[in-house]
């Protein structure tokens, strides 16, 4: 499984604060059946994290991974939050996109209200030839009362992400039946464990593909951690 959303990576994000966190994780995830990892430290216009930072501890990572023997990968990307202020950081900084041919984009938004320009912010990242996926949008207080808000946007060619533990039931009942309407409308693309720790948030993906399986079978449930995350780390279309 590939897991394109995760907060691993210590000192530099709201993850883990030691090295020794940060393998304790890795061993976790390749347990569950987990092979590749994007690092994806919150970014924001405000926060100082450079796309370097970013790939230099990955680098550390993958060392540290090799050393210990645990067969995972991990790439480096970041989890962007949706601000006017970060067009200017994308002509500069390669690495916020996720996956090659910088075709994909994570984007976090608010947590209560749906933002009203979302459509038109997507439209200016679709120009710059980048496709967003927004993140756990079930955590989302107005999309929880309305999930088809989301309707227009996955028209308009976004993908959806959802968190693996919102799936079984971590985040209570209204992420839980949020993600059901979503994934009977066809509108979730990616489960990824969103993961800040061994405990609170783990980096674990197989019990939400057993719980998305109950609702749209286990070829589509799969999917999710399999094929559309591999076409997104190869920049391609999702079929
Ligand atoms: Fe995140």
């Amino acid at each position: 499984m590939i897991d394109l959303h995760n907060h691993l990576l210590p000192e530099i994000d709201d993850g883990p604060d030691t090295w020794e966190e940060t393998l304790q994780m890795c061993r976790m995830a390749v347990q569950d059946g987990i092979t590749h990892i994007a690092a994806t430290p919150h970014i924001s216009p405000e926060s100082r994290i450079s796309s370097k930072v970013i790939e230099e501890k990955v680098q550390q990572l993958n060392d540290r991974l090799d050393e210990a023997g645990l067969d995972l990968d991990v790439t480096p990307a970041a989890d962007v939050y949706l601000d006017p202020g970060i067009f200017s950081l994308l002509e500069s900084d390669k690495l916020l996109t996720i996956g090659e041919k910088k075709r994909y984009l994570l984007l976090e938004i608010p947590s209560v209200i749906f933002p009203r320009y979302l459509g038109r912010f997507i439209f200016e990242l679709q120009t710059r030839g980048l496709t967003p996926i927004i993140t756990h949008p079930e955590r989302n207080i107005a999309i929880q009362q309305d999930p088809f808000l989301l309707r227009e946007i996955v028209q308009q060619g976004a993908l959806i992400q959802v968190t693996a533990m919102s799936m079984t039931n971590g985040f209570g009942s209204r992420s839980r039946k949020c993600i059901k309407q979503l994934l009977r409308a066809d509108m979730v693309h990616l489960i990824a464990s969103d993961a800040h720790s061994i405990d609170h948030r783990p980096p674990l993906l197989s019990s939400a593909v057993e719980a998305a399986a109950r609702i749209v079978g286990l070829a589509q449930a799969e999917s999710l951690v399999n094929s559309n995350p591999q076409a997104i780390m190869n920049g391609e279309s999702l079929m």
